[in-house]
């Protein structure tokens, strides 16, 4: 029987040849080259395999390895972690590792999964699945980074391939790792450590990049709803926010701005002044956002398209047709983000946007998704299809590929063409390009968030692990829909969202058609209020906030931290996941069921201070701790030095707000960052950098770096202790 899906006959995708045998048992029939060095990133081990299937050379290792040439393995058995490798069919590669009982398996970018990733399988094949629940298995991203934590000797393996993987993470309780990896083509595969978790992530960043510092806005409150369908709602939405002195920096249109879901055009019918608008909101500092989806309309009148076919910019299937699909706009086609022409040509096209006033790029459906295939590989397939069989190929600088092989990368080059579109058009402005799909590396180009949630408890309680891994996995600047994408909010289940989602480091408020608004008021006074107040509080953390990312550009670092990063001697922490640390110095104890007011919040050594005052706790140890709604779920470690702002509506008015040393114990550490907020002179070095020490009732603030004029603000530290806090002095602009 021919198995179809899509346009892609599965005839030749085999199956196992005998029953009874699993895929260790097949023989090895790998007949292309590899090699196998040792070397460094930065100062930790790795061991890079390349393997290719040609008679071409090894591909090359990136200039962020250091190589040592005379050591290659004689044999490929001679990889940390007893890792081995072996091709079973033409389009299928085996690996297999040991994987230890004690070890905690993190990373994998976006898994449906508490922290540790053990004992299930996880597929890296970008797909739009909205079930997220335990059954669900891939989702929109893939990034082939697994951390292997065991304390201070931990490793970590990165199979460097955007061909389909299955990792199936000691499934059958041997302490066994596996990776399928269904592919025809080669690939790297690096072996990290030992070394700690922090290292090994600064190693992965050096390799994959980082987020460069965001600009200021995207820090801020984003209102998002699919859709805001015309002019008038979306400045009622202004005013409301301005009116009830709810902080937000960006509006989001969803799809239902364009005509006809056409990218690039806007519906005049709809949006008659969408300049004067977008100038209007400007002057109450609004930033708007607009979703821009990979499917182009096939529409013989419309422009886009017949340009984008003319200059050959779309997917074909191998036998040269265009490739379509059903999308938003109906029956449409693909660019080849592969190409770099088509890169280019997209990135021309956003003129459209920066034209107008638009301050980023929200990218979805990017995986890319198709009404028509909701399983872009047939899950009976044990083997990738030949190249032919595929559903379109993508042109490339080495000729022609299967889009099974590359696909998940696609998202990723799309949010690159759009970064570097606005870069071109605005370049001395950071960009902001929000994705749902990815690959390693997405953190060069784009903010991510885990697509459609619902609003379940059971999603919010998931949000904390699941953006810890993506954390692991190099992407800081992460969230998820805040009150939930699909289904019915509640006033409590938004409360308790908003407490979580002012730590997330993209702080987007989200819902689908049709669900009950949620905008922060809709549920009455005292929830508005409760809201108001945690929407406050993260406007406060702002400095905290920008200072966290300076530090994730110089190592790497996420800002949401599962809590054994910074506690690898804690038997206890591993565990956890449903709390975590924000940064080093602030930890997170979200409540995440309903109708729940205590919980049990887990303090590792030293001494901890309810963020909002309140005795101080005892660590370590659990403690039940009372989080009425409303409450910041936050404690500060004691020896902390904690930058906070005054309360603003917009991030606009950072300049010229106050901002208030918080000093945490009688002996106490911290840093404080600040740049101009939206160019790229803080990467030349227009930056301050303030090195903050508390000691003997003394508080000094050292700069390592004085390269930015300042603002015009004033500088406060206040004292906490067990007892009321102590004003200790006024530093007006003191450097
Ligand atoms: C997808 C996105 C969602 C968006 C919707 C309409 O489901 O994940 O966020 O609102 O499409 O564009």
């Amino acid at each position: 029987m021919t198995v179809q899906t899509g346009s892609a006959d599965w005839t030749r995708a085999r199956r196992k040849p005998e029953d009874g045998q699993t895929f260790s048992d097949l023989p090895d029939k790998f007949a292309g080259g590899s090699s196998c060095h040792r070397g460094k990133i930065d100062s930790v081990p790795i061991s890079l395999c390349r393997a290719w299937t040609s008679d071409d050379a090894a591909p090359p290792a990136t200039p962020a390895v250091v190589l040592e040439p005379e050591w290659s393995a004689s044999k490929r058995s001679d990889l940390p972690l007893g890792l081995h490798w072996k091709q079973v069919l033409s389009g299928r590669f085996e690996f297999e590792f040991d994987l230890p009982a004690k070890v905690r398996c993190l990373g994998l970018g976006e898994r449906f999964s508490a922290l540790d990733l053990r004992g299930a399988t996880h597929t890296l094949l970008a797909t739009d699945n909205s079930d997220h629940n335990e059954s669900a298995d891939a989702l929109y991203k893939a990034i082939p980074f697994l951390l292997l934590y065991n304390g201070d000797q931990s490793h970590a393996i990165f199979l460097d391939s955007p061909a389909p993987q299955i990792w199936e993470l000691d499934t059958e309780f041997q302490q066994i790792g596996r990776i399928s990896l269904l592919s025809r083509r080669g690939w790297r595969l690096y072996i990290l450590g030992p070394a700690s978790a922090p290292n090994l992530v600064a190693a992965y960043t050096t390799l994959t990049g980082r987020a460069t510092q965001p600009p200021r806005w995207a820090l801020g409150h984003f209102q998002s709803r699919w859709s805001y369908p015309d002019e008038p709602t979306l400045r009622q939405l202004a005013v409301e926010f301005r009116a009830r002195q709810i902080p937000c920096d960006t509006l989001v249109l969803d799809i239902d701005y364009m005509d006809e879901y056409k990218v690039f055009t806007m519906s005049h019918e709809r949006f008659p002044r969408f300049g004067a608008m977008i100038s209007d909101l400007s002057a109450s500092n609004f930033k708007l956002v607009t979703i821009v989806d990979p499917g182009v309309k096939r529409d013989n009148g419309f422009p886009l398209y017949k340009e984008g076919e003319r200059r050959d910019m779309f997917c074909r299937k191998a036998d040269g047709s265009l490739f379509t699909e059903q999308v938003w706009p109906g029956l449409s086609v693909f660019p080849d983000f592969l190409k770099e022409a088509t890169r280019s040509w997209w990135g021309e096209k956003l003129k459209f946007y920066t034209d107008q006033g638009i301050a980023g790029i929200w990218n979805d459906m990017n995986e890319p998704a198709f009404f028509g295939i909701k399983q872009p590989l047939n899950p009976a397939a044990v083997e990738l299809p030949e190249e032919q069989d595929q559903l379109f190929v993508h042109e490339t600088e080495t000729g022609p590929v299967g889009h099974l092989e590359v696909r998940n990368l696609y998202g990723m080059e799309m949010c690159r063409a759009t970064s570097d579109g606005l870069l071109k058009h605005r370049p001395d402005e950071r960009p902001f390009v929000l994705t749902r799909a990815a690959y390693a590396g997405i953190q060069r180009y784009a903010a991510v968030w885990l697509g459609d949630n619902n609003s379940w408890y059971e999603h919010l309680r998931k949000a904390v692990p699941m953006l810890l891994n993506m954390g692991m996995s190099g992407c800081a600047f992460c969230g998820v829909d805040i009150g939930g994408f699909g289904g019915h909010t509640t006033p409590e289940l938004l409360v308790r969202w908003y407490e979580q989602g002012i730590f997330y480091p993209f702080f987007r408020n989200h819902s689908m058609m049709e669900s009950r608004s949620q905008e922060p008021w809709m549920f009455g006074d005292a929830i508005e209020s409760k809201i108001r107040h945690l929407i406050e509080t993260r406007y406060r953390l702002l400095p905290y906030i920008e200072t966290l990312f300076y530090e994730h550009r110089l190592t790497g670092a996420p800002l949401m931290r599962p809590m054994l990063w910074h506690y690898p001697e804690d038997k206890i922490v591993g565990d956890i996941s449903d709390q975590f640390m924000f940064g080093k110095d602030i930890l997170v104890a979200p409540v995440v069921e309903r109708s729940t007011h205590t919980r049990p919040v887990y303090f590792p050594a030293g001494r901890w201070h309810p963020f909002e005052g309140g005795e101080v706790v005892q660590g370590p140890g659990y403690h039940a701790i009372n989080l009425e709604l409303g409450k910041v779920p936050a404690f500060a470690r004691e020896g902390a030095i904690i930058p906070l702002a005054s309360i603003m509506q917009s991030t606009a008015e950072y300049t010229g707000t106050e901002v208030c040393f918080h000093v945490f114990g009688d002996t106490a550490f911290g840093a404080f960052y600040e740049d101009d907020g939206h160019s790229f002179a803080c990467n030349r070095g227009a930056f301050n950098h303030w090195n903050l020490t508390f000691e003997e009732g003394i508080f000094t603030s050292t700069c390592s770096r004085d390269g930015y004029e300042g603002y015009t603000r004033q500088y406060r530290v206040k004292t906490h202790s067990s007892e009321a806090p102590v004003e200790l002095s006024l530093l007006e602009n003191d450097y």
